[in-house]
């Protein structure tokens, strides 16, 4: 089984040429690295607490860069004790995109961008105890970008928009000035606020077609952070028949998404049919899954990402049929170890053991 890059039946590409690079992938199809279920050397509770702290650490050094936009306001936040459940996702992405950077940073050949058609503001600002515990940390553009500085082949590009003008012009000066701090090392594209309001469900499209034009061998990672019924599935469709090679992490929003079971207008834009209204959580997102699946997602794996009572959304790692993607083994293998009994609940306790608030179990055991 042999993927092809883009415009690999174009001339451009010579006869030898092509046959070094079915050789590559060949090799690289055949040869499977390990598998992950046997890689857990630290505990769950170790490996979340070192991310935290990674997490807070970013957070402080992003809001020491001069110039770096700070305003309270411009934050991706929820009342104090909520939204705990943000740190799972993140920590999800970054996994996933250092992963997959990790694999395709092997191939030279392949310009691989990140897309994040549903940006906000590129930061996160959580609270607890009255505001008394802050966690501060990036938000998923600014999360995969510090990902991707540390790799020696990242993203070639990144395009990120958000339908607010005024979160996209922060979004803007927040990747401006981390660029002048890495010595321009990220090559970003962002609409400034006076173009006014941009559907993402319109601007991803333009950005598929600049991104096959520009580049010989394109492939891309996109992040569709849904927050309501946001990008259509008509979107995705067109998404998937614009460019064949590239990756969705997909927000399934399987509490909200039960409220609007009346709406069938929404539906439709959202799954593309309809919805039963008696249609239970799981089944509507087996639904989704299986429209995916005709459109060509033909692998999805998926994360529950819990809140602390009931409410709960799916993260859908979503990658095309007939490809190796050693990437989504990943997927499986947080879900069934690091992330099983991970919850805000779960998170807010990782956050007081990071900032050393409280003593971990083992440490009680000497
Ligand atoms: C869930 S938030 C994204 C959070 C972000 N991924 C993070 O981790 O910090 C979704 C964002 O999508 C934006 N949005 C909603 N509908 C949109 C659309 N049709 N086009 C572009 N942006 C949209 C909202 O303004 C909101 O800022």
């Amino acid at each position: 089984m042999i993927i092809r890059p883009l415009n690999y039946e174009n001339s451009k590409w010579s006869s030898s040429l092509k046959r070094a690079v079915e050789f590559i992938l060949l090799i690289k199809m055949t040869t499977s690295y390990n598998a992950p279920t046997k890689r857990k050397k630290s505990s769950d509770q170790e490996y979340h607490v070192t991310n935290m702290r990674r997490f807070i650490n970013e957070g402080k050094s992003l809001m020491k860069i001069p110039n770096f936009p700070k305003n309270n306001k411009f934050f991706y936040q929820r009342p104090d004790g909520k939204g705990w459940w943000m740190p799972i996702k993140q920590l999800a992405i970054r996994s996933y995109s250092n992963l997959y950077l990790k694999i395709l940073q092997k191939q030279e050949f392949i310009d691989t961008c990140f897309i994040d058609p549903l940006s906000n503001y590129g930061m996160i600002k959580l609270t607890k105890n009255n505001g008394k515990d802050v966690l501060i940390m990036p938000g998923t553009s600014i999360n995969v970008a510090l990902i991707s500085l540390k790799k020696k082949k990242g993203f070639s590009a990144y395009f990120i928009n958000d339908i607010d003008p005024e979160i996209r012009g922060v979004i803007k000066s927040r990747f401006e000035t981390l660029n002048q701090f890495y010595n321009n090392s990220l090559q970003f594209n962002i609409e400034p606020p006076d173009k006014g309001k941009i559907d993402s469900n319109e601007w991803v499209i333009n950005v598929l077609n600049n991104i096959t034009e520009k580049y010989d061998c394109p492939n891309y990672l996109m992040v569709i952070d849904n927050q309501g019924m946001d990008i259509g599935y008509k979107t995705i469709k067109k998404i998937r028949e614009c460019h064949e090679y590239g990756d969705l992490i997909i927000t399934f929003h399987d509490s909200a998404f039960s409220r609007s079971m009346h709406n069938q207008e929404k539906n439709k834009f959202f799954y593309g049919c309809e919805i039963d209204k008696y249609t239970g959580i799981q089944a509507r997102r087996s639904i989704y899954i299986k429209q995916l699946k005709s459109i060509g997602f033909g692998r999805v794996e998926e994360i529950s990402v819990r809140s602390e009572g009931n409410f709960f959304y799916t993260l859908l790692f979503c990658c095309r049929e007939n490809v190796g993607a050693e990437w989504l083994k990943s997927i499986k293998y947080l879900r069934e170890t690091r992330f099983k009994y991970c919850n805000a609940k779960f998170m807010k306790h990782i956050f007081d053991i990071a900032v050393r608030r409280i003593k971990p179990l083992n440490e009680f055991c000497y």
